[in-house]
Parts: structure tokens; sequence; C-alpha cells
């Protein structure tokens, strides 16, 4: 065989293992609001009708989450992980910022924004009166791209189950998408992050407010000033 069929096959395999990681995802949050089986009676049917309100109102943990996640194995990322990067934080904050990627040191750790550009957003976040502890810090996807390329999108939508039940497990009412990659994954878009940042966007009915990436202002420490602008519209937004 050859390997260009070789790669479009294992391709395939990895879109239907993503597919079948949403179903069951999706089924889990069903069978996590009481919902045993399905049948078509008229009463059932008008109940269907309400499974997206009782979602938001009887959310699952991020235990339960994680759980599920397990040792996940959905995209070829798990090959060259060390560690998942599942997100930290207050499991109930008002508050939720959203990254890339893990790097080396998150990898290492298992735990998102602890290198060099997660000190400076760990600065960010004193700086708006909050720590770490009291917001909650995750990324669209959970396993470390070697050599730190972007995510592909079958990367992305293995993992992207998992970020919406944990952002409607924790019902924030501000989310912050850190970078380009975040912003526009988040919002379907492929704006730049100059046109994107500083001003508020829906994701799954949250107001979302996208900034520079903590990197991007290591290497940029002009733009330090817009994002300083960003973040006094989400403190004030947080009153
Ligand atoms: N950059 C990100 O986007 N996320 C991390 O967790 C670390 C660096």
């Amino acid at each position: 065989m050859s390997p260009r069929f070789l790669n479009r096959h294992n391709a395939r395999i990895e879109d239907f293992a993503a597919t079948v990681a949403e179903i069951e995802n999706r089924l889990r949050r069903l069978a996590a609001i009481g919902c045993r089986g399905f049948d078509c009676s008229e009463t059932s049917l008008k109940t269907i009708k309400t499974w997206g309100h009782k979602i938001t109102s009887a959310p699952e943990t991020l235990k339960v989450i994680r759980n599920d996640l397990g040792d996940c194995r959905r995209c070829r990322l798990s090959g060259g992980r060390k560690n998942i990067v599942f997100g930290s934080g207050d499991p109930h904050a008002k508050l939720v910022f959203v990254g890339e990627g893990p790097g080396y040191e998150e990898d290492q750790r298992g735990e998102p924004f602890v290198g060099a550009a997660g000190q400076l957003l760990t600065k960010i976040i004193q700086a708006i009166n909050y720590t770490r502890e009291q917001v909650y810090i995750c990324n669209i996807i959970k396993c470390r791209p070697p050599e730190n390329r972007n995510p592909r999108p079958d990367e992305i939508k293995a993992c992207a189950p998992f970020l919406e039940r944990q952002i409607a497990a924790i019902k924030p009412d501000l989310i912050c998408a850190l970078g380009t990659f975040a912003a526009q994954t988040l919002l379907e878009t492929q704006k730049p992050i100059s046109k994107l940042r500083g001003s508020f966007h829906q994701y799954m009915g949250i107001r979302l407010l996208p900034t520079y990436h903590p990197a991007y202002l290591l290497r940029n420490p002009a733009k330090k000033r817009d994002v300083w602008e960003d973040m006094k519209k989400l403190m004030q937004a947080l009153k």
C-alpha cells in the first residue's frame, strides 16, 4: 500500500473515531441528566424539546468529564504527549481563559500555562484582581502538538466536545480567548485577532472577549497596552 493511501486511510479512521467520540459525549450528557433510552411517544417528543434547557440547568461535573476523557487516544497527539493537560482552577469560576494548547512545560507538568507565557498570564490575572485559583484555565487542545505546531482540524474536533462540556459544567459569566488560534476556533471565523480583540462575542451563549496571547506579548511587549484595555473591559463586565 502506498504511504499516501495509508495516510488518507488513517485520516478517515481518525475522523470516524472523532465522530464516535462526539456521539458518545453527547449521549453521556443526556445520560447525566437522567435520560434513559429513546421512544417516540408524544410525551417523549415533548421532553426532547426541553433537553437543551435541562442540559444547561443540570451540568455535569469536571470530574465526570475528566473521567470520560480517560487516557485519551482519540487523535494522534496522544502518541507524543507525556500528560493530558485538562485544565485547572475553580470549577465554578466566573471567568475562563482558553489558550491554544500545551507547550513543553505544560506537557511535563500536566497543567496549563506554567511556562514563560503562563507566568505572564498569571500576572495578567493578578492585574485584574484575581488569582489563578479563582479563574479556570484551559486550552483548545489537551495534548502538546509535536514541535508546538498548530493543532490540525481533526485534533481540534476530537478535543472540542470535552472543552464544550467543561464550559457547560463551569457556566462562567465570561470567557477570555487567548490569541488567534483560540479566538478563531471558538468563534469559527478566520478574522485576525487584531480585528476580533477588544469587543465581546458569543460562545455557547456566553460572552467571549478575545485578546492577544501572552506568548505574543513576550515577543511584542508594545501590545501589552491593548491587552490592558481588554482586561479593563473584562473587569467592568465582571462587576
Ligand atoms: N500556550 C497555550 O496556549 N497554552 C498553554 O497551556 C501554554 C502555552
